[in-house]
């Protein structure tokens, strides 16, 4: 590799070290108020069509859009030769209007030109099939001519427009991963092998955390390590995680290369939109997220998720947990009616739009954002909804956006308060979930997202706050702290976690959780390694279930899909198996560790058993819901220096009445203490400004 000035680091740095330790920054204030508007792609649109865009952008209420997410290719028009001419002109066009620009690394997108020319940018799948150009993020992190081009592109950019006044936020790149989480190539295979050096020091050190032993695999130099490739066969986990946690890695470099490049010419905050679920992710957020300014999601609920609004409810939690600290984030992608890539893209139902985004807003987003502004008419998303439809102004959909900017101007006072502390929390853990769903597991076709969200879902239900935290969250504040399907687990992790009861608080531990270290190795001596003496109890035997078949429990409900041989030690039974091999034995179980308690749910059980157990756990850890309401309607709270915001979102269609007081911020209307129950329309959002604070 060549000394290159836009290498981002000395040639040939490797992957680890030219990751640096998060500087932290005081929050952000992005524009006045909570921020409100989405992707905006003129150069899609003639010259005249921009007029009206910011016309309409204007009388929604529009603050805040992202420019230039794909538009490296419209101005690089040919190898070094740039034509800012129509950026200048839609950048200025914004200013004078007063909306702010989000303006983005066009990084996703690498021109077609230069794919022709370098077509070894492209990503290698595992099976050696190198993906074609055409779609989006079709490059490999490891790629120095990739990222020599990127980073130069990137430099001019922020050169001339680093200190225009209309930007008030870099996006770098888009959705990272999104396309190419993992590359497979010779390069990535080098890249790996350095960043192997660096996380373990020595070959021996590898060949010990991978037990290389098994198969006679053990290497005798490093070029006979490689990425976990082909279609068959089961790569060494050991192997396949330290591949996942590399590639997260080799991605986050260029984030950080890129953003680099850009503080040397402004002091604009600095993002990238992560697309935070329930799921494992495709990159680890949790070393990621305190490498942004404001951290910013992207959520799309799915058309078929009969729960979306708890599927966003989880995925704005989760962002909390990430940032930490209770800090603002933003909402940056949603939509406001049907994605394009999903099997049935149905359009939202009436009063969603406003519901989901103050959804996000309820629990910490400092605005909502969308893709896009204005629906395209040609390309692959030509029926991905938009703020602005192609029916234009006559839609149901602009009636609703333009209602929505009214809600949020009428918020603008909730910008920058921070969601009440929450006393629960759930951890979920990249690479943990990685590791459940990979290689020659007991079950192999466990999602990690599925026990998190069921989890969530009982305290949802409940409406008992509950951040959802990475592993290397602290966990002192929580009174009760819940690790489902967290497969493998770092040692210290795992005693921080043991400290919960230690100290007084609730932990629960569901099935398949610290069965591994974070080398995922099994900790032997009886499942789960990690937490059996905190749990008083271990599991002998796995009994995974076929599919359809059920075993019966003591409190009338029945598991399915994964159930264990559980021995008792210090702790009881709390719901015992009635049917199977393993009729008469523990399926829950709970142990008392000083003033604190330690439970343990070997099986996947029923949404009612879980309910149950949700409530028992509430109970003992003293937890209250953020407001009485009725099932359906969710209560959450902001709070701030004066006042606290309390929102109420009813999901049902009837209306529903709520007792609580203050001033409704929506309708302008006081609701004093006294006056009785409060209603709630069907469908609809109140956010009561409660003085004084409860
Ligand atoms: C992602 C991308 C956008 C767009 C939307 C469509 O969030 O960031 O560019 O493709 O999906 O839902």
């Amino acid at each position: 590799m060549t000394a290159d000035p836009w290498y981002g680091g000395e040639p040939g740095t490797a992957v680890r070290a030219s990751i640096p330790a998060p500087v932290p920054r005081p929050p952000v204030r992005l524009v006045d108020g909570l921020a409100f508007g989405g992707d905006y792609n003129p150069e899609q649109w003639p010259r005249e069509v921009w007029d009206e865009d910011v016309r309409l952008m204007r009388e929604a209420g529009v603050n805040l859009v992202s420019l230039g997410v794909f538009a490296w290719g419209t101005v690089e028009t040919a190898d070094g030769v740039r034509d800012w001419t129509w950026l200048d002109d839609a950048i200025g066009l914004l200013h004078r209007a007063g909306i702010g620009v989000g303006l983005a690394t066009p990084t996703a997108a690498p021109p077609s030109r230069l794919l022709a020319a370098h077509p070894e940018i492209a990503p290698v799948l595992a099976d050696g099939f190198r993906e074609p150009a055409g779609g989006r993020l079709a490059w490999c992190p490891a790629n120095p001519v990739f990222r020599r081009h990127a980073l130069r592109h990137v430099e001019a950019l922020a050169e001339r427009y680093g200190r225009h006044p209309a930007v008030r936020l870099w996006h770098i790149g888009n959705e990272f991963g999104g396309g190419n989480a993992r590359c497979y190539c010779d390069l990535s295979a080098e890249a790996f092998r350095d960043w192997l050096r660096e996380r373990h020091g020595t070959l021996d050190a590898v060949n010990t955390a991978w037990g290389t032993a098994q198969w006679g695999h053990r290497f005798g130099a490093w070029d006979e390590v490689l990425p976990p490739r082909g279609r068959h066969g089961a790569p060494n986990p050991g192997l396949f995680l330290d591949y996942e946690r590399y590639s997260s890695d080799a991605l986050l470099s260029q984030y950080l290369a890129e953003k680099a490049v850009v503080e040397r010419h402004s002091d604009a905050p600095v993002t990238t939109n992560l697309m935070v679920g329930a799921g494992a992710q495709v990159v680890d957020y949790a070393t990621w997220a305190p490498h942004t300014a404001i951290a910013a999601n992207d959520h799309y609920t799915l058309v078929d998720d009969p729960r979306r609004e708890q599927d966003l409810a989880f995925a704005a939690d989760r962002m909390r947990g990430l940032v930490g600290d209770r800090r603002p984030w933003l909402l940056m992608e949603s939509s406001t009616g049907s994605p394009s890539w999903q099997p049935r893209n149905r359009a939202k139902d009436p009063g969603e739009i406003v519901r989901h985004s103050l959804g996000h807003v309820a629990r910490g987003s400092d605005g909502a954002m969308f893709f896009q502004w204005r629906a395209s008419r040609a390309g692959a998303e030509q029926f991905h909804s938009a703020m602005l439809p192609h029916s234009g102004t006559r839609s149901r959909v602009w009636r609703e956006v333009r209602e929505l900017g009214r809600h949020l101007q009428a918020l603008k006072e909730v910008q920058g308060t921070r969601v009440e502390p929450a006393r629960a929390a759930i951890v979920a853990d990249d690479p943990a979930g990685w590791a459940l769903q990979h290689g020659l597991k007991p079950h192999r076709s466990l999602r990690y997202g599925r026990e998190l969200r069921e989890w969530h879902r009982a305290l949802w239900e409940r409406n008992v706050l509950c951040d959802v935290v990475p592993a290397s969250a602290a966990f002192d504040a929580y009174d009760l702290v819940i690790v489902p399907t967290m497969l493998a687990v770092a040692e210290p992790v795992a005693a921080r976690l043991r400290a919960v009861p230690e100290r007084g608080g609730t932990l629960l531990v569901t099935y398949l959780s610290g069965v591994c270290d974070e080398d995922h190795q099994v900790i032997p001596g009886g499942f789960p390694g990690a937490f059996r003496d905190v749990l008083g109890a271990w599991t002998d035997e796995f009994y995974p279930l076929q599919a359809g078949e059920a075993v019966a429990l003591d409190d009338g409900a029945a598991a399915t899909e994964w159930t264990e041989r559980v021995v008792l030690e210090t702790a009881e039974a709390v719901v015992s198996y009635t049917s199977s091999s393993l009729a008469g034995g523990p399926a829950v179980t709970r142990n008392r560790v000083g003033d604190g308690t330690a439970w343990y749910v070997s099986a996947h059980l029923p949404s009612a058993s879980v309910d149950r157990i949700a409530g028992l756990l509430a109970e003992t850890a003293g937890l209250e819901p953020t407001a009485t309401a009725p099932p359906g309607v969710e209560a959450v709270r902001r709070v701030g220096p004066e006042h606290s915001y309390l929102f109420l979102l009813n999901h049902t269609d009837t209306d529903q009445a709520v007792d609580a007081a203050g001033r409704d911020l929506l309708t302008g209307t006081d609701h004093p203490s006294g006056a009785g129950p409060l209603t709630v329309p069907a469908g609809g959002v109140r956010v009561l400004r409660e003085t004084p604070r409860p």
